[in-house]
């Protein structure tokens, strides 16, 4: 029996650069060795997004970025979080097992309060419902960018808690963190992400793109414009960009546009592809994924069950 592999990304925005190689680059890489599932966390989204138009369209969209990327829905598992409730079944079952201090240091909590921002309880129990997406289908390996390895952490937490209460039920998970590729920087060289207004669009048009690379923050006191290079290595073998890096020293425009050059070459490909794919073809995947999922979903949710206690059967 192949292990399990399974990662997922929030419905609340397109994909950018660093969705990519963080997590989808990884999944593809090793997916065909595994028994393997793609998640769109729409309930996740939730913490932050009250528009219901734009839920729909970012549902759409990143099934479309999983597809055009290569992802092939009939050897892997594509399903969106809310069509199987088990997942929020198990999570609040997790969530009577975790303490308020121990939810209260998860990163995107503090973040949120850090700011001075008021944390909705979906936000403060966000852990818990990714614990209950990788638990559920007794997940071995997650490919994640490194932002997410504390939810790992979380989830093998969850496992431990409720295996120790109610007797061997969950597998403890292991990330897969790629460490050359762990944080993609964004225009700033800050992490590339939404929430920070500093990323470049995966399937923007060509103009959106460039206007993203063009946008990047030089170090106008030195010559070698670090975090344009620190994207250009995602797209271009290392050994290649030095020279190219050493010729045109201090050129950061002319550096900007080989990046978008090298950007075009290989996302045209895709991004053409994905124009040729429908709403029809998301909501085919989607019904075909979420039966496999509900079927696993479902049997493991009967054990849970029994062993707190809730089934008469
Ligand atoms: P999300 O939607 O924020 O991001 C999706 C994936 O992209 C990775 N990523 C990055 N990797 C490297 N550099 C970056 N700048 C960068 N920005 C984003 C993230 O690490 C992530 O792997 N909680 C998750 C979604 C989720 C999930 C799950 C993931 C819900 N349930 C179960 C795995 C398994 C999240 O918010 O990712």
């Amino acid at each position: 029996m192949k292990k399990r592999l399974l990662t997922g990304i929030q419905s609340s925005g397109t994909l950018h650069i660093g969705n990519y190689f963080g997590a989808i680059k990884p999944f593809l890489e090793i997916s065909e060795d595994y028994d393997s599932m793609l998640m769109v966390a729409d309930y996740h989204a939730l913490t932050s997004l009250r528009d219901p138009a734009a839920m729909r369209a970012n549902i759409m969209h990143v099934v479309k970025d999983y597809l055009a990327l290569g992802v092939n829905p009939s050897q892997v598992v594509i399903f969106k979080q809310s069509d199987v409730p088990a997942h929020t079944e198990l999570a609040w079952i997790f969530n009577c097992l975790v303490t308020v201090p121990f939810l209260q240091q998860a990163h995107a909590y503090k973040d949120k309060v850090a700011k001075g921002l008021e944390a909705n309880a979906g936000l403060f129990t966000y852990p818990m419902l990714m614990a209950a997406d990788i638990l559920l289908y007794d997940t071995d390996v997650v490919p994640v960018g490194a932002d997410q390895k504390q939810h790992i952490e979380y989830a093998r937490e969850a496992a431990m808690k409720f295996n120790n209460a109610f007797g061997t039920t969950f597998k403890e998970p292991q990330e897969l963190i790629m460490e050359s590729i762990a944080t993609i920087p964004g225009t700033d060289g800050k992490k590339m992400s939404k929430s920070y207004g500093n990323t470049i669009p995966l399937f923007g048009t060509k103009d959106e793109i460039a206007s993203a690379v063009m946008g990047i923050v030089t170090d106008s006191t030195g010559d070698f414009p670090h975090h344009v290079h620190a994207i250009h290595k995602l797209f271009q073998a290392d050994g290649d960009l030095i020279p190219l890096y050493e010729e045109h020293k201090g050129k950061y425009k002319h550096l900007k546009e080989a990046l978008i050059e090298d950007i075009e070459r290989i996302i045209a490909p895709m991004r053409e592809i994905r124009t040729h794919i429908t709403d029809a073809d998301v909501k085919t995947v989607l019904e075909e994924g979420v039966l496999r999922a509900r079927a696993q979903a479902d049997a493991k949710m009967q054990v849970v069950r029994e062993r707190v206690g809730v089934s008469l059967a």
